[in-house]
């Protein structure tokens, strides 16, 4: 049994780790910023509880991620969790994202960052980079549900992944322990347009009705065309997007 930290333990990923790790016989601490959301209370922006969340921890998941900001600070909250948990830790598994080396867009450039903080902080470690969850495709569908017109990057290629299945490969790096560099990266069953994404969720009578393309320029937008953030030769993912859909009528 180890005593293992989950940051980020509160939310979507992080949360469907904290029972598999438990159900193995862990110790499992969840850090979050919001008391009882989780067992310890911190901030890793500010640096406080962090310090008791990480004592005496053998392993930490880093899952947490100011994901409404893109990212904004995330360089810097790793580096407070590294130095924190650096006397304790003996591994430390990282999730990360599929392309994030070959595609500019702000957030996956921290999260570059992110993974040069974790490989030079002296704790063995493991980094995993998985695609999108099916979660946050739907986040951006539901962002747009109630425009009368809803403009998306239709062109965009995904490969959906459903979380759950990423957190069950999370828990399995733990007990693999450290692999000293990447994991496999983890991609869902099949690739997409977000054409095709949304007309699956249209299919199943959920909003927005009318949607159009929104056109991207730049190096990001290729990217995202070309689906530099997939792994179609890792489609370890069993659940597609339209099982998922459905379970969510
Ligand atoms: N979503 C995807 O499609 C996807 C795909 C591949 C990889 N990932 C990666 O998976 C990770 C988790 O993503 P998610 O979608 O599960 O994120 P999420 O639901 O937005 O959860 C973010 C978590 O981070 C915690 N957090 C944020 N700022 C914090 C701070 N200053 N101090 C302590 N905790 C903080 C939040 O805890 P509280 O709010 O409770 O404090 C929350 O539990 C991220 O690193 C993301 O890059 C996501």
């Amino acid at each position: 049994m180890s005593t293992i930290l989950v940051t980020g333990g509160s939310g979507v990923l992080g949360s469907l780790v904290v029972p598999l790790l438990s159900d193995a016989g862990h110790d499992v601490r969840v850090l979050s910023r919001r008391p009882g959301a989780g067992t310890h209370t911190g901030d890793l922006a500010t640096g406080a509880g962090v310090d008791e969340a990480t004592d005496g921890t053998d392993v930490i998941v880093h899952c947490a991620s100011d994901t409404r900001h893109f990212g904004r600070q995330d360089v810097e909250q790793t580096r407070t969790l590294v130095e924190a948990a650096a006397g304790s830790a003996e591994h430390i598994v990282y999730i990360s994202i599929v392309g994030i080396d070959s595609i500019p867009l702000y957030y996956y450039v921290r999260k570059l960052a992110c993974e040069g903080v974790i490989a030079t902080s002296g704790i063995p470690y493991t980094i995993f980079r998985a695609t999108q969850f099916h979660q946050l495709i739907e986040y951006l569908l539901n962002g747009v549900r109630r425009l009368p017109v809803a403009p998306l990057p239709l062109d965009f290629r995904f490969q959906p992944v459903a979380a759950r299945e990423a957190a069950a490969r999370l828990a399995e790096l733990v007990e693999a322990g450290p692999a000293g560099g990447r994991a496999p990266d983890m991609g869902g069953p099949e690739v997409h347009t977000l054409s095709e994404l949304a007309a699956t969720w249209q299919a199943a009578g959920l909003p927005p009705r009318k949607i159009v393309r929104l056109p991207v320029p730049g190096r990001v937008g290729d990217a995202f065309r070309r689906g530099l953030n997939t792994c179609p030769d890792l489609a370890t993912g069993v659940e597609t997007w339209a099982e998922f859909v459905a379970s969510r009528q």
